[in-house]
């Protein structure tokens, strides 16, 4: 075997070690619906080996199918979440024997297939890329659900650097054009391509995720009764879903506490705010007297560097994330504190962009100029349009092999059980006057 495809070997036992990890529970505890919004643990499990099963042996190799009559069960597009329970899905011993099967196959299929050849499902990997992410992508919805059914378990305490409190609260971007997205990154999904020119004005972006405090001191303040703040649709969230702090806070009337896979715990002040909506987040960043960035300056900030006029795979570089630089892949089941890696800063001084928590963008999911559905439309493009918001960066439930500059995930702005947190931008008026009179 070559590297390439020793390293998608790795990738497809890593992602399975994790999945199994997370599924190494009791029966009635992988059946049970934790939540109305998410699936059975159990049915996660065998969908990712589904999924896997419809798109290395089925369409990439062309084998014929293992189990045609569970293709409706595992179809995320035919049943919504909550009424999943109710469907004839496989049980726990069953659904590891059936994706065990399948993997066990798309090894050989590994093994034979030519990774340089003109198809673009085969190409550098294509498609174990698509089911690796895909997998990992599941993975971290099952630990929303974990997190969402309070019982203990899975709070993996890895040690995180500490967070350190030096440097200005914002970094300036300065007017000028950039690459968004990417025609090479060879596991890039269709909605990070292509590659296309932004100008933006001059912008001034957080340069750390807002923190427990500051957010806290939102609450204080009274934010969550001050219409004000809110958007109007962010209102009617407010008054319908009775929100009065983020979800899995706590308060004893003297201090804040959150609830961490079943762990109740003092609120860590340094750590950046996770579990808000679009609407808290928007809200808040109208009281600071500043907005959410808007996903092209989200992505500047991030990956582009100014001297080289080049986008890179991550804010420090091109170098794999490794623990001194971003907080990914669940080492440890919370986001660093604030100021934990300024090895990892942007070329702008921006931190903590990748891993974390997932941040919310002010901008709607959309296709960039030029978008091709690739390879089916149920990815991206059917959720294009007004209704999901954009978030990027990756969380610390996410893994490095589906998290880069360019990645884009995206939910409805009511959604908070994701790790979402978020950081705020202003417009620099000058630059922003001087570019309008160039147009
Ligand atoms: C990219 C996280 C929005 O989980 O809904 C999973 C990814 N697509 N199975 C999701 C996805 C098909 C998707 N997100
Ligand atoms: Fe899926």
């Amino acid at each position: 075997m070559n590297d390439i495809k020793e390293r998608i070997a790795a990738e497809l036992i890593a992602v399975r070690d994790r999945s199994l990890a997370y599924t190494d529970a009791d029966d009635e505890m992988l059946v049970r619906q934790h939540s109305p919004l998410m699936s059975p643990l159990v049915w996660d499990l065998a969908h990712v080996g589904n999924y896997e099963e419809l798109w290395v042996l089925r369409e990439a190799a062309g084998i014929e199918p293992v189990r045609p009559e569970i293709d409706d069960i595992y179809d995320a597009f035919k049943t919504p979440r909550k009424d999943r329970p109710g469907l004839p899905f496989l049980g726990p011993s069953e659904a590891r024997r059936y994706i065990e099967g399948v993997r066990g196959r798309v090894l050989d299929v590994l093994d034979a297939i030519d990774l340089d050849g003109a198809a673009p499902l085969h190409r550098d990997g294509f498609v174990f890329g698509l089911v690796i992410q895909h997998e990992h992508q599941h993975d971290e919805t099952m630990l929303a659900t974990l997190q969402l059914s309070g019982l203990p378990g899975l709070v993996r305490d890895g040690e995180l650097p500490p967070g350190r409190d030096a440097g200005p609260e914002e970094v300036y971007v300065p007017a000028g054009p950039f690459l968004m997205g990417t025609d090479t990154l060879p596991w890039a999904y269709d909605n990070e391509r292509p590659a296309h020119q932004v100008d933006l004005p001059g912008y001034w972006i957080d340069r750390l995720p807002v923190g427990n405090r500051a957010y806290a001191a939102f609450v204080e303040d009274g934010g969550y009764d001050a219409e004000r703040w809110w958007s109007p649709e962010g209102w009617q969230w407010r008054q319908r879903s009775g929100a009065t702090t983020p979800l899995f806070w706590q308060s004893d009337g003297r201090s804040w506490w959150r609830t961490r896979f079943g762990r109740t715990e003092p609120l860590p002040m340094d750590e950046p705010v996770q579990h808000v909506s679009w609407y808290e987040a928007d809200a808040y960043a109208r009281w600071a007297g500043k907005r959410l960035p808007t996903e092209p300056e989200w992505e500047k900030a991030c990956g582009w560097d100014p001297e080289l006029r080049r986008a890179r795979r991550y804010p420090w570089g091109d170098a794999d994330p490794g623990p001194s630089l971003a907080n990914l892949g669940h080492r440890s089941a919370r986001p660093a504190p604030l100021g934990a890696y300024p090895g990892g800063a942007s070329p702008y001084g921006a931190e903590q962009m990748v891993g974390d928590v997932w941040e919310w963008t002010g901008s709607w999911f959309q296709p960039y100029p030029g978008f091709r559905s690739f390879p089916y439309k149920e990815y991206s493009e059917v959720f294009f349009g007004q209704e999901y918001r954009v978030l990027r960066g990756g969380s610390w439930a996410a893994d490095p092999a589906a998290v880069r500059t360019t990645f884009r995930n995206w939910d409805y702005p009511i959604r908070r059980q994701i790790f979402t947190g978020f950081r705020c931008a202003r417009s620099d008026e000058a630059s922003t006057r001087r570019d309008r009179r160039l147009v």
